[in-house]
């Protein structure tokens, strides 16, 4: 029997692998892994090893020029139009050339809404649309605000700005290298209250650490890095967690009637 020609060989592993979910490759060029098996043991009787270096010292785990240039950035922005414009031209945030997200996706709802939502990244929908909570888990939103009377009266944004490869997780790095825009895009909007989707939403915002089921329905005073502005923040779940777990709804109808409740009472002064 004739073997496959490899392009129909590839072709089939590239269909399989695509119906199993996968939508990323992690890498920018192929690594050869067979070449890399193929090459000779290293002999038993290897010379001995150099002598023990003190380690180097550890990376540094942020990226503090990163985060200045995005600082910097972010506060010479007067309004939300610039604001996007420096998003769109920040190069800081390793994920924009990880390889899936092809644009930036800031936000979208009224520049003078009482409430901001912060989100965790956006997906392939996102991307493809260029604005946050479009997809699924969008809709899955809209209809949470919708109950407590806030359609069209947020402001959505996430903790990052470009589709992390695969939907990963962000990386706490990664949010601190967006976190300056956020915080800007909060001074703009000035809203009266914060809703914290999610637990890396949560993380990111209030520094916290325990999970969401122990945050969410709590109040938190959130404040600039620079402490210059206090907005009350509110953590919940995410939409896409609770479209898989519909037993979570009920606490999440909980923290959303405590976040209209505080919201719609009448302000002081
Ligand atoms: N999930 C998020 O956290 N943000 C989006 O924009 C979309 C899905």
């Amino acid at each position: 029997m004739s073997r496959p020609p490899a392009a129909a060989v590839s072709e089939s592993l590239l269909a399989f692998w695509a119906e199993a979910g996968v939508d990323a490759a992690l890498l920018e060029t192929a690594v050869d892994r067979i070449a890399e098996g193929q090459r000779p043991l290293a002999p038993r009787s290897a010379p001995a090893a150099a002598p023990l270096r003190p380690p180097a010292a550890a990376a540094p785990t942020r990226r503090p020029h990163a985060i200045e240039a995005a600082r910097e950035a972010a506060r010479s922005c007067s309004d939300l139009v610039s604001l996007a414009a420096a998003i769109e031209a920040f190069e800081g945030c390793p994920i924009r050339f990880e390889g899936t997200a092809s644009r930036a996706v800031f936000s979208r709802g009224p520049a003078d809404a009482p409430v901001v939502v912060i989100g965790e990244a956006p997906g392939a929908e996102e991307d493809r649309a260029g604005h946050p909570f479009v997809g699924k888990a969008g809709r899955m939103l809209d209809r949470m605000l919708e109950a407590i009377g806030l359609t069209d009266r947020v402001f959505i944004t996430n903790t990052v700005f470009w589709r992390p490869p695969g939907n990963r997780t962000p990386t706490p790095e990664e949010q601190l290298v967006c976190k300056p825009f956020v915080e800007q895009a909060i001074r703009l909007v000035r809203p009266r209250l914060l809703l914290l989707v999610g637990a890396p939403a949560t993380r990111c915002m209030l520094d916290q650490t325990e999970g969401i089921n122990r945050l969410h329905g709590r109040w938190f005073e959130w404040r600039t890095t620079e402490a210059d502005l206090e907005v009350p923040a509110l953590p919940t779940f995410h939409p896409a967690f609770l479209m898989r777990t519909p037993s979570a709804k009920s606490m999440a109808w909980s923290d959303l009637k405590t976040f209209a409740e505080r919201l719609n009472r009448p302000s002081r002064g």
